[in-house]
């Protein structure tokens, strides 16, 4: 039975509570992790993992919902969800942070700027990456990883090996300025699109192509509606684990530690399962035949790349010259 220095106790670890912006009781804590992309994927994977882990460390205080395939919110909408709190975490494609006001995450979109996985990790895990990161803390949040997707190929219901063959194209892209770029530098008309209206844009004629990994195309179905497609690798996506900064802020500190700790093993999880899962999507669409897939030779590399790498030139005011610099050093570096 409560007598009154219990109440008064209680009272007490309330107001604090409340105080620090946290619900009364510890095991209140839910983590709403929205999505747009399919659960069968890196990124739908390694949200799972992170809510099995995070469950799992802070012994159920914390209960993380997971919400895939824009259940919730699409792109734009949920970077809005996450700074009014109605979210609490997410891993928007690092082409997303323009409309939030920091455009240098396009810096990943360059074409061409990685040509594995091993450089793309130089920028991820090093300076670069934490300064990306430390740019969001003004917008109310909080980096926490970065998660891998994989490099891009291009689609479409014409062969597109060359650049030639772009132009004039509708091809649908992700809200960045340096993929519009790209795609004017191909010829193509680039439109911006919802990754969840991608399919139907393409399957109703709205966009002739689109550019994404082989897990996303896959996993929307997209190449039941595009004919042709082609092994480029000239793009990467990948994502950054972000969390409402107050949310965090406010969580008592050794369950933060064990969220940490759980996003620590998911990311590496996510990471370590990215590459695999491209692979895996690229040959069960080949296998599915419904799209003519074309793997770009050297010779045609060389094409994409002079029509291409100016686009870094000419995006340097975007991203600011010095990040792009800093970009090149730090692959360059062993
Ligand atoms: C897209 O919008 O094309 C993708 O980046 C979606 C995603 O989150 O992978």
């Amino acid at each position: 039975m409560f007598n009154r220095r219990n109440l008064l106790s209680l009272a007490a670890v309330s107001v604090l509570a409340i105080g620090a912006g946290l619900p009364a009781f510890a095991q209140d804590i839910t983590i709403k992790f929205s999505h747009v992309v399919a659960p069968d994927t890196p990124k739908g994977k390694g949200a799972d993992k992170f809510k099995e882990l995070a469950e799992q460390y802070t012994e159920g205080k914390v209960k993380v919902e997971v919400y895939p395939n824009s259940q919730l919110y699409k792109d734009k909408e949920e970077l809005e969800a996450l700074q009014l709190g109605s979210v609490q975490m997410l891993a928007p494609s690092l082409a997303k942070f323009g409309p939030l006001g920091v455009p240098q995450f396009e810096l990943f979109d360059l074409p061409m700027l990685f040509q594995n996985r091993d450089e793309l990790r130089k920028i991820t895990e090093g300076e670069v990456g934490q300064s990306l990161f430390a740019m969001l803390q003004d917008k109310g949040i909080i980096g926490l990883a970065y998660w891998d997707n994989g490099f891009k190929i291009m689609t479409a219901n014409s062969p597109v090996v060359v650049p030639d063959d772009f132009l004039g194209l509708k091809m649908r892209i992700q809200s960045s300025k340096i993929l519009e770029e790209q795609m004017n530098a191909l010829g193509a008309v680039p439109q911006v699109m919802a990754f969840s209206e991608v399919y139907q844009g393409l399957q109703t004629g709205v966009v002739d192509g689109t550019e994404n990994t082989p897990s996303n195309t896959y996993t929307q179905r997209v190449n039941e509606v595009q004919k042709y497609g082609t092994v480029s690798n000239h793009g990467y996506i990948g994502y950054a684990v972000i969390v409402n900064k107050d949310f965090w802020d406010g969580l008592p500190e050794d369950v933060r530690g064990q969220l940490d700790q759980a996003m620590a093993e998911a990311t590496e999880y996510a990471n370590s399962i990215a590459e695999e899962e491209n692979k895996a999507a690229l040959e069960a669409m080949r296998a599915a035949g419904t799209t003519e897939f074309h793997d770009l030779t050297d010779e045609e590399r060389a094409q994409w790349a002079e029509v291409l790498r100016p686009v870094h030139d000419e995006m340097a005011d975007r991203i600011g010259a010095d990040l792009i610099q800093q970009a090149y050093d730090a692959i360059a570096a062993n």
